[in-house]
């Protein structure tokens, strides 16, 4: 890697006021004065500019896409082609009309979760991000925090709807982040994935003129390979999404023109937008992965652009790529069983019911077997039912909120000691380190009802 290409330290002391900056009124403070607004941690606007982009330094180096303006206008640009291609609609899942608890795994500027949350007023929206790039006036049942969606869940309440879009080659574990995702789904509920292809074809043949076009997309697959978050793997999804427990899993891929070639006019309409779109993602998609992963010097990389920007503007060439939209739903008949195996009546049993555990099931259900299950492997359905059963029965929090964009050193900062009586008025129960986290919380958390992204409590 040349020196211009190197990873330079953090944002200079003019970089204007992130848009992620959280106002006093936003529901998820309840703050009184202005100091929320500075609140957000400086690590996390620590960002890092390489090749003339800036990009995330939470969890530094772990999403190779830039999160500055131009790339914030893309992604815009990007949910308006996803909205005329889905008719104006935001997803397929028939979620029904009154979803009570939303996530936007990934959620970028927000724009979604922003659209959503206008859609639903009923609904609790809450996106989440790398980075604190989402606007500060955003409706006020829509909330953002900065987290990684590969690291642990800690959320305390099921979701009805997760949503996840454009967030293919930000994921190194699919089988994981579903299983997740399943796991935090109330019975009944679904997830829907969005994506658009890193692929081009034609049907006439025409595409194997943008050779350098073709080029680009090998290269990004055989850098994002080597990363390890594959961007080639929309086709895989509704498989995964089977194994790990939902069912109704319905694929639908669209076929989307790259530049305004199509005679149909909501077609050529797509097109055109499409063209905007890849014209700034080719730098998007390519500076970090071919510098980083390829060793590519920026002026290769800016050759081979400017040729593929050639061939997305020739409009003989018919450029064509796939969105996918897969969604699945959590099956009901956990419900049913659920609710069949352990009646509301017998939930004061559910405590001594596990410390007989393995009592009654010496051989199998050992709590050394149901901590396998449930951490290392992906857990016998058995162990599940328990988990979520365990979850739903008991008021779930294992830390005191942390409000987003929060990290522990603006906490302290903000209550100082306070935080500490605050600490202790959780009774916190942590009986085993992953399977059972409860705590009645008895302060003004108890309303919000969440816990936190671990990680960010353990940043400073
Ligand atoms: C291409 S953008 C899509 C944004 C948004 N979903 C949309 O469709 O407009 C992908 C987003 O995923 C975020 N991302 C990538 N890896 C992530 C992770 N592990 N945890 C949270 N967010 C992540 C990136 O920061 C980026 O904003």
């Amino acid at each position: 890697m040349t020196d211009q290409n190197a990873p330079t330290a953090a944002a200079p002391a003019a970089e204007p006021e992130p848009d992620g900056a959280r106002s006093d009124s936003d529901s998820a403070f309840a703050s009184t004065n202005g100091s929320d607004l500075t609140s957000l941690s400086s690590s996390i606007k620590a960002y890092v500019y390489e090749n003339g982009r800036r990009y995330h330094s939470y969890r530094e180096g772990e999403y190779v896409l830039p999160n500055d303006e131009q790339e914030q206008d893309r992604l815009d640009l990007s949910h308006h082609i996803y909205k005329m291609l889905l008719g104006g609609e935001l997803y397929l899942s028939p979620i029904g009309k009154n979803p009570q608890r939303v996530l936007d795994i990934g959620t970028g500027t927000g724009i979604w979760a922003i659209d959503f949350a206008d859609l639903h007023p009923g609904a609790e929206v809450l996106g989440n991000d790398l980075s604190p790039i989402q606007p500060r006036w955003v409706p006020p049942n829509c909330r953002f925090e900065v987290d990684d969606f590969e690291a642990e869940w800690t959320y305390s309440r099921n979701f009805d709807f997760i949503h996840g879009r454009e967030i293919e080659g930000s994921v190194r574990d699919y089988d994981r982040l579903f299983e997740r995702c399943f796991e935090h789904l109330r019975p009944g509920g679904y997830l829907e994935m969005q994506s658009m292809g890193v692929v081009t074809y034609s049907d006439d043949g025409s595409d194997e003129r943008a050779t350098n076009f073709h080029q680009v997309v090998d290269l990004i697959q055989e850098a994002s390979g080597k990363f390890g978050k594959s961007m080639k793997t929309m086709g895989t999804w509704k498989g995964k999404m089977e194994k790990a427990g939902f069912t109704n899993v319905k694929q639908k891929v669209f076929k989307v023109p790259q530049s305004p070639w199509h005679d149909d006019p909501k077609m050529k309409e797509i097109g055109l937008y499409n063209q905007a779109n890849l014209l700034e993602a080719l730098s998007s998609y390519t500076y970090a992965l071919l510098s980083r992963v390829l060793q590519w010097r920026r002026v290769e990389i800016e050759v081979l652009l400017a040729g593929a920007r050639r061939e997305i503007k020739d409009l003989s060439i018919h450029l064509t790529t796939d969105v996918y939209i897969v969604y699945g739903q959590k099956p009901e008949e956990a419900a049913k069983a659920h609710s069949l195996l352990f009646p509301p009546s017998s939930r004061s049993l559910v405590l001594p019911f596990l410390f007989l555990y393995p009592t009654i099931f010496p051989s199998l259900l050992t709590p050394t077997h149901v901590y396998t299950c449930l951490t290392v492997e992906s857990g016998c359905a058995f162990c599940r039912l328990m988990q979520q059963f365990v979850k739903q029965s008991l008021s779930v929090s294992t830390r005191p909120p942390i409000h987003s964009h929060f990290t522990k050193q603006d906490r302290r900062r903000k209550f100082g000691n306070d935080m500490k009586r605050k600490r202790d008025r959780h009774n916190v129960t942590n009986m085993s380190s992953r399977i059972i986290r409860t705590a009645q919380c008895k302060c003004r958390c108890k309303e919000e009802k969440k816990t936190r992204p671990t990680d960010i409590n353990n940043m400073t």
